[in-house]
């Protein structure tokens, strides 16, 4: 221990991060070993570097973008067919796994507790983790297979979420449910000092929805999807009530178009829509965000006057397994985003700050997709796969999805 904590000493004036110690003594024997574990995970060249991002501006290098192509799922005409066989075929031998991300701390919606336990109004109660477990029980009897549900949580939700699933024994499906945690990473002050928590220890929070690449691959998730036979992956969203996470077209169409990765997109609503979008960024498949494109971009056509960068990225992808432990294996880049944090100050004051304060970083899924040589775009309908819960109230909230949820069912 002394050696180690002589290490740790020197490491830290390096960096100038020593008030990482200073509540050391008045933690009890677990903290201390906690704390000192923290300090020694940390990748404090990375934490510098990620810091001096903070003072740069936040306009990314020159890319060269351009629209990619797209399939509509409604006018595959004959191939819907040859999609649906095949993809209905590996589906019933049991290749598909399904991976739902709800590490994510919901700040816009404002709910207590994890995202996926939240009810969006319908009669039925039922939580968003309930109404996706559901459509994997139904396709579960449809093809006759059980069809593995990855669950990513982060730290600061995995115990709740766990809880939750115990109280509702699983809706029925705890053979084929698996927890893994995502990443974290510490957060720093506007002067780069490592925040201390309320625990005294290291300040830390979830590394963005990027980090499910990583996390798969790092907790033997991958491993596990192996011994199982999967070969393809679909990764979605916690607060889309109408993901549908088997889907035997896009599936086959990942395997008829012998792709990495296929991706379903909704049209935009208007050339100016807040989000991101398919495209080619240096010739590799990518999204580009509704900032990095200039108007003229956004608004221009092809010869059937559809927008050519109008494939918004819904979070609903495939990857083949094999994509999928790649992209876990190489770092992602990091994004910055400043937020309100309650920490520990140099005097043991706990500050409860009003507004932003601290930065925190995060990867994003789709930066990994410039890895992939080949993606298949699949255009699907808004009304019938997209009901996003993001805000406590107008778009996007618990009542749109309700809605979009009731008129799809036809409750
Ligand atoms: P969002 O980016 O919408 O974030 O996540 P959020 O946490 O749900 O909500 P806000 O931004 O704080 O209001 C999109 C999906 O990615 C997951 C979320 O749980 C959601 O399913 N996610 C996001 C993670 O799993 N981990 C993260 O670190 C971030």
């Amino acid at each position: 221990m002394e050696v180690n904590m002589e290490e740790i000493k020197r490491k830290l004036k390096k960096y100038n991060q020593e008030h990482l110690l200073r509540f050391y003594d008045t933690l009890d024997e677990k903290g201390k070993k906690k704390l000192l574990e923290q300090i020694e995970n940390i990748d404090f060249e990375l934490m510098n570097s990620l810091y001096n991002n903070t003072k740069k501006s936040n306009i990314q290098e020159e890319a060269k973008i351009e629209p990619i192509e797209y399939m509509d799922k409604y006018k595959l005409n004959g191939l819907y067919k040859v999609y649906e066989e095949t993809g209905t075929k590996a589906i019933k031998e049991g290749k598909l796994a399904t991976v739902t991300m709800a590490g994510g701390q919901g700040t816009r919606l404002g709910h207590k507790g994890p995202k996926g336990t939240f009810d969006i109004g319908l009669d039925s109660h039922k939580s968003l983790f309930e109404l996706l477990c559901d459509t994997l029980k139904e396709a579960s009897k449809k093809y006759d297979v059980q069809i593995p549900w990855f669950i990513m949580t982060s730290k600061e939700n995995n115990e709740q979420t766990i809880e939750f699933f115990k109280k509702n024994k699983y809706f029925g499906y705890e053979k084929n449910i698996y927890f893994f945690e995502q990443g974290q990473l510490p957060m720093l002050d506007t002067e780069g000092k490592i925040l201390i928590g309320e625990d005294g220890l290291v300040k830390l929070a979830s590394d963005g929805h990027g980090g499910v690449y990583e996390s798969l691959v790092k907790n033997g998730m991958i491993n596990k999807m192996k011994e199982l036979g999967v070969e393809w992956i679909f990764i979605g969203g916690i607060d889309n009530c109408l993901v549908k996470m088997v889907d035997p077209v896009l599936m086959g169409m990942a395997i008829e178009k012998n792709v990495q990765a296929a991706v379903k997109s909704v049209v935009k609503a208007n050339a100016h829509e807040k989000v991101g979008v398919f495209c080619r960024k240096n010739g590799k498949p990518g999204v580009v965000e509704y900032t990095e494109i200039s108007e003229k971009m956004a608004e221009s056509t092809d010869e059937n006057g559809e927008l050519l960068y109008g494939e918004s990225h819904i979070l609903c992808n495939l990857f083949s397994l094999n994509s999928v432990e790649r992209m876990g294996k190489n770092p992602l880049p990091y994004h910055v985003a400043y937020k309100k944090a309650t920490y520990i100050d140099k005097d043991g004051n706990k500050i409860v700050p009003e507004g932003p304060n601290a930065y925190k970083f995060e990867a994003f899924l789709f930066d990994a997709f410039g890895e992939l040589d080949n993606m298949a775009v699949l255009r699907v309908k808004r009304e019938e796969e997209f009901a996003p819960v993001k805000n406590a109230t107008g778009v996007d909230s618990p009542e749109t999805a309700k809605k979009l949820y009731e008129d799809y069912y036809k409750l």
